[in-house]
């Protein structure tokens, strides 16, 4: 059976994570996978984690089946945190919110459903973008084309490249967004760009899929949310997948959610129907424990406060790595200009290495980045710092 199967590639990203665990240097850095370490190298537990945590154990609660689309008050939670609470589209109940195992979950119940939807639809998504958004959609069976984002000349957007490709793509065409904290770049639409991207959207008639994995990580949850709360008020139909990997630092417990903006509460009935059957057929229900934990962090007004206290330290943390990596790297001797590091936004930044210089940051000095430029921002700290700042100059200056 198995005797012609060829040996798959390792995934970019968790391969090298694979990579990574195996190497026994033990000065080694993962600037890799996109996990927020403290300044201590550890994946923390966040205080809001810790007691949500420690009151359902105590509840002794038993371990039933949860509904298709998960526990409700997650569901709302996640839908009042990314559409605002005064949401015109949650007060007219033609939102549909699913629980899901992780971002990617998330993503994945979206393309299956889309695909049986709009089984002839082009998904184009940015020009790089996250490594797993072209085979996921694949996979589901779209062709992925890719609309020009990032600008190497000026580190940014190159606005109109995008725009003029949206406009040639054909009517119903899904367009995968970042809503903030652009993965791999770090680079985001400003506020005015956003409204010409989403009036674009509009009057081609495309569907907006809105990724939002990092709501949190760049100016607020509330700042963070302003691209998707554009797309919605504007009264365009779109699909949201939310991650609370990164945000709660739960990452292994595999939580997120899709939400799906429809026209009316009878429509986003119908719509529901069929996205639980999408579920049903793919993992019949999802886990408990990760969501009940988010579900009373985002339902209990002391715990909610907790975590923006948390999340808004984890972003400073990260804002200052930046601006240190940039000054680091300039003692070092590098005379390119860095202060492009400063502007990106979320865990990420689009260093610029070359390929050769991320093997050789790896071969020679165990520092793991992926081969596209990408560090991990968020994994910088401040006993890492050094050796790495002095590692990519030494890489830089050949
Ligand atoms: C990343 O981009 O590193 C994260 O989203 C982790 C992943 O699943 O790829």
């Amino acid at each position: 059976l198995f005797q012609s199967v060829e040996l798959a590639p390792r995934d970019p990203i968790l391969g090298l994570t694979e990579q990574y665990n195996s190497d026994t240097r033990s000065h080694k850095v993962n600037l890799g996978v996109g996990v927020y370490y403290d300044d201590d190298g550890r994946v923390p537990l966040l205080r809001c984690v810790h007691k949500a945590e420690v009151d359902r154990v105590q509840a002794q609660l038993a371990h039933s089946y949860l509904p298709i689309e998960g526990i409700a008050k997650l569901n709302r939670g996640a839908r009042e945190l990314v559409l605002g609470k005064d949401s015109e589209a949650i007060k007219s109940e033609r939102c549909v919110t699913v629980q899901s195992i992780g971002g990617t979950g998330a993503l994945k119940i979206g393309a299956d459903y889309l695909r049986a939807l709009l089984p002839d639809a082009k998904v184009a998504i940015s020009k790089p973008s996250w490594e797993n958004h072209r085979a996921l959609f694949e996979k589901a069976g779209f062709e992925v084309v890719e609309y020009p984002y990032y600008d190497p000349e000026t580190h940014g957007l190159n606005l109109d490249g995008m725009l003029d490709f949206l406009k040639s793509l054909p009517a119903k065409s899904i367009v995968v967004l970042h809503a903030c904290c652009h993965n791999p770049t770090g680079v985001d639409p400003t506020p005015e760009q956003w409204t010409e991207i989403a009036k674009v959207v509009q009057d081609k008639e495309l569907i907006p899929f809105m990724d939002i994995a990092y709501q949190g990580f760049g100016d607020g949850l509330q700042a963070d949310a302003a691209a998707v709360r554009l797309f919605v008020e504007k009264g365009l139909n779109c699909l949201i997948s939310t991650s609370f990997s990164k945000s709660f630092s739960l990452y292994g417990e595999r939580i997120g959610a899709l939400t799906l903006v429809t026209d009316s509460a009878e429509e986003a009935a119908r719509v529901l129907s069929q996205v639980k059957r999408v579920i049903r057929t793919n993992y019949s229900n999802p886990p408990t424990f990760g969501g009940a934990i988010v579900a009373e962090a985002l339902n209990t007004p002391e715990l909610f406060a907790m975590w923006e206290e948390e999340l808004g330290e984890m972003r400073q943390r990260i804002k200052e790595m930046r601006s240190q990596l940039v000054n680091k790297l300039a003692e070092n001797g590098v005379n390119m200009n860095f202060d492009f590091v400063m502007a990106q936004k979320g865990m990420f930044s689009y260093s610029g290495l070359t390929a050769a210089q991320v093997d050789k940051l790896r071969e020679e000095h165990a520092i793991y980045a992926i081969s596209s430029g990408r560090i991990c921002v968020a994994a910088l700290n401040s006993k890492n710092i050094d050796t790495v700042a002095k590692a990519i100059a030494s890489v830089i200056k050949g």
